[in-house]
């Protein structure tokens, strides 16, 4: 069993919460990552899960065993604590070429020369650096670095990864492919691993489940699927998906038994067919949410309920286009497949698709549909 266990951490700094009652369980072979804004309390939550940084207050248990509690007086020291880190800066060795920078961990855990040999070759050749062994890290791209330190951490062979924020020095291609490399060395080795990032696409491309923090305490916690359709708070609603979601204040209206519009300063909108609207107060003050790919744009106007805007900025990116799209007092983003062509000022007809709309409490900020 290589499940973590958090229940009810703290951590403070002086006067400042850096981590607040947090509890979490990390499953067996999970990929979990924090994600969060800077200064939320990732870095300081892996730490603590690491050993490198005592919790003011709770515990943490892996595989069963308590690693750290205050009121039972148990601290497990990092080395004892057998798990793999990985951090930002990937900290290799300068004046040792790759292979020493790998086996240097191994050499202090006294394994047999030709165990050591074994896991370097095998290790390298998973993150694709067999021919490299010789070079020093100064010799080496940043993404080659990165595969190093990778390696370095693979060959530690412990069933418990801790990384945080390894892509973030990497240019955007990079990036991408070290996503594929990460997430097939996690399908291959399944170790349970804790991954700490800012970076909302990384967070969905790469987790099992996602824990969206801010200020130390957890706002949600749930597959990425869940996180970016259903966020249950306007924090993580707005955290999360590029462009942001769109949101238009305003109060739901019952028309008939089943027939419900969303009233907002300037539009309209039907929303009998949203999800939940029957659960909505009537006139209760609140935000209707929707993401930019689930509105679409239209020269004219069509069978569906459509809301006229006018086209302020088109935005092409290859494979998509974003449309920012105004009317009197609102402004909304449109994500359409391919390229976009308009002009500036031309009116448009905008459709919600009311299965992407979602409602949240203007006073508390939650989910209520
Ligand atoms: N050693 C320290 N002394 C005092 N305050 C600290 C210390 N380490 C962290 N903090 C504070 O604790 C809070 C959480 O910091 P943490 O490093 O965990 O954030 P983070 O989520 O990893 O942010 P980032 O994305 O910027 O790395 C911040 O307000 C930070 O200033
Ligand atoms: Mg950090």
């Amino acid at each position: 069993m290589n499940k973590i266990e958090l229940s009810n951490i703290s951590k403070l700094y002086g006067k400042v919460k850096a981590v607040d009652r947090l509890s979490l369980e990390i499953k067996q072979g999970e990929f979990l990552t924090l994600l969060g804004p800077s200064g939320c309390g990732k870095t300081t939550t892996l730490r603590m899960i690491a050993g490198l940084e005592e919790p003011t207050d709770g515990e943490i248990m892996a595989q069963q065993k308590i690693l750290h509690s205050k009121s039972k007086g148990v601290y497990v020291t990092p080395e004892q604590r057998n798990m793999g880190f990985m951090f930002q800066s990937y900290a290799l060795w300068p004046h040792m070429n790759v292979v020493k920078n790998i086996t240097l961990g191994l050499e202090s855990q006294k394994l047999p020369k030709q165990e050591i040999d074994e896991r370097v070759k095998k290790v390298l050749k998973q993150v694709q650096m067999e021919d490299y062994g010789a070079r020093y890290p100064s010799e080496l791209s940043g993404g080659q670095q990165q595969r190093v330190a990778l390696a370095r951490m693979i060959a530690s062979e412990t069933d418990i990864f801790l990384m945080d924020e390894p892509l973030s020095n990497l240019d955007a291609l990079l990036r991408v492919d070290m996503r594929s490399e990460l997430k097939h060395l996690h399908k291959t080795l399944n170790a349970t691993t804790v991954y700490v990032t800012h970076d909302q696409i990384e967070a969905l491309t790469l987790s099992d489940r996602i824990v969206v923090m801010n200020k130390g305490v957890i706002m949600q916690l749930d597959t990425p699927e869940m996180i970016y359709h259903k966020p249950k708070n306007l924090f993580v609603a707005k955290f999360v998906g590029s462009p942001p979601i769109n949101l238009i204040k305003g109060v739901v209206k019952k028309e008939g038994s089943d027939s419900f519009t969303f009233i907002s300063n300037d539009m309209r909108i039907d929303v009998s067919k949203v999800d939940g609207v029957k659960k909505i107060t009537e006139n209760q003050p609140l935000l209707l949410g929707v993401r930019a790919e689930n509105l679409s744009i239209h020269k004219k106007k069509g069978e569906d309920k459509s809301v006229p805007f006018s086209v302020y900025a088109v935005l092409p990116s290859g494979s998509e286009t974003i449309i920012t799209a105004r009317r009197e007092t609102s402004e909304v983003m449109v994500k359409v497949p391919g390229f976009f062509s308009s002009q500036l000022d031309e009116t448009v007809e905008v459709v919600f698709d009311q299965k992407g709309i979602l409602f949240f409490d203007e006073k508390s900020e939650q989910l209520l549909n």
